[in-house]
């Protein structure tokens, strides 16, 4: 099949361009500012060697773990994206089921566009929700309620998002809030008909664990995103993890976290993990790769909590490094994008099934035949970069 011609996530990258109008690519493709964060999120792993061992036997691999206390097939999970439908009709429901054929943990965006209750009756693989402290507490408290109720089994709370990033791309698109199409950005929806028709019948941009928050006769999506955007609260703080851990009692883990003394400070506050993710480079552009801040981290919080590092993965190599350096997992974002844009779920499952086989021929070419062995004497930073 036409998914099959894609041997890695650049070549899903292709795809996922060609066949979504070009604002939408833009929208998953960018990132904030000069885009320094982002690029340097994937090329910083170029910049760690692999060191391999030799004659060990490596006939059978072993790579199983738990994240957020949950089976996991290998080291690799789902991160939550916003407006997924936008990408692919069948949205979350798709990158979900991909996810649990391959046991891998999926989290769900509170933008997401599938309802949470919908989403975990559809699907009983192991599932995370992306949660955050608005400024309406109160709100907050009734996604735990309701994640609690649905039976979710983790919490990840993004706190690198006190505002939106400067993401330029879409403001050149017209995806910007309010929307302003230009000429360009309309010319490129009508070359799209595949992906611009089924999106005049669904709303492709309901933000649906909120939508009930906004009355339904006045609720366009604009309305939807203003109530939103104005629950973003600039003043949370570290009390406030204290009480969403209290609130959730169970598997949480503070996305967006860099260094060494916040992370300590997570856990402290009653964190079970921390996602080193500076947003896929979509919020402060400069801030350090994630991977570079694993050692460091992992150091300050000790064997036992998840220590997941989010942002720049494309290779399954890259997770071997991560994994040497400290990391418990990885988390992907762009890449299952990719994947839905250029196929729906079978695109999906083609990433995570490429994904997965660069995992374990590198820890095979690497003389790994147990995850848990893997170390630091596996990894080697090189001062210069090797292109
Ligand atoms: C995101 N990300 C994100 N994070 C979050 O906590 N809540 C959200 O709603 C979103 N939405 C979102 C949309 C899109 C289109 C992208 C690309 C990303 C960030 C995401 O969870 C993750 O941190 C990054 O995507 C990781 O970087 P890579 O894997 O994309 O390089």
């Amino acid at each position: 099949t036409r998914l099959e011609r894609a041997n890695n996530v650049a070549d899903l990258r292709l795809m996922a361009r060609r066949r979504l109008p070009r604002p939408i690519f833009d929208y998953i493709d960018g990132g904030a500012d000069d885009e320094v964060s982002l690029r340097r999120n994937a090329t910083a792993f170029a910049d760690y060697e692999l060191v391999p061992d030799v004659l060990n036997d490596v006939s059978t691999i072993r790579t199983e773990t738990r994240i957020f206390g949950q089976p996991a097939r290998w080291p690799l999970m789902l991160s939550p994206t916003g407006l997924t439908r936008m990408f692919h009709g069948h949205a979350e429901h798709a990158v979900a089921r991909a996810a649990a054929r391959h046991g891998l943990l999926y989290s769900l965006s509170t933008m997401g566009t599938t309802r949470l209750e919908d989403l975990a009756q559809a699907f009983a693989g192991p599932k995370v929700f992306q949660i955050y402290i608005f400024k309406d507490r109160g709100l907050t408290a009734e996604f735990v309620a309701r994640c609690r109720a649905a039976g979710f089994h983790g919490l990840a709370l993004t706190v690198d998002t006190p505002v939106a990033g400067n993401r330029e791309r879409d403001r050149v698109s017209g995806l910007s809030l309010p929307p302003k199409l230009t000429l360009r950005s309309l010319l490129s929806f009508a070359l799209h008909p595949s992906w611009s028709l089924p999106a005049l019948t669904g709303s492709r941009f309901d933000l649906a664990n909120v939508s009930h928050k906004v009355d339904a006769l006045a609720a366009g999506p604009m309305s939807l995103f203003d109530y939103i955007g104005g629950q973003f609260d600039r003043s949370v703080g570290w009390r406030d993890v204290e009480w969403l851990a209290r609130e959730w009692n169970g598997p949480l883990a503070i996305k967006g976290v860099m260094t060494p003394a916040d992370a300590r400070r997570a856990i402290d506050s009653g964190a079970t993990g921390v996602m080193i993710s500076n947003h896929g480079g979509r919020q402060l552009d400069g801030a350090p790769a994630p991977v570079d801040q694993i050692e460091a981290v992992r150091d300050a919080v000790g064997d036992a909590p998840d220590v997941i590092c989010d942002g720049g993965i494309r290779r399954g190599s890259d997770v071997v490094k991560a994994l040497a350096l400290g990391a418990t997992a990885c988390s992907i974002g762009r890449p299952y994008l990719y994947g839905l844009a250029a196929g729906g779920e079978p695109g999906v499952d083609r990433l995570l099934t490429l994904l997965h086989e660069e995992f374990r021929r590198t820890l095979t070419l690497a003389g790994i035949n147990d995850i848990d062995v893997l170390s630091r004497r596996h990894v080697r930073h090189r001062s210069v970069a090797v292109s």
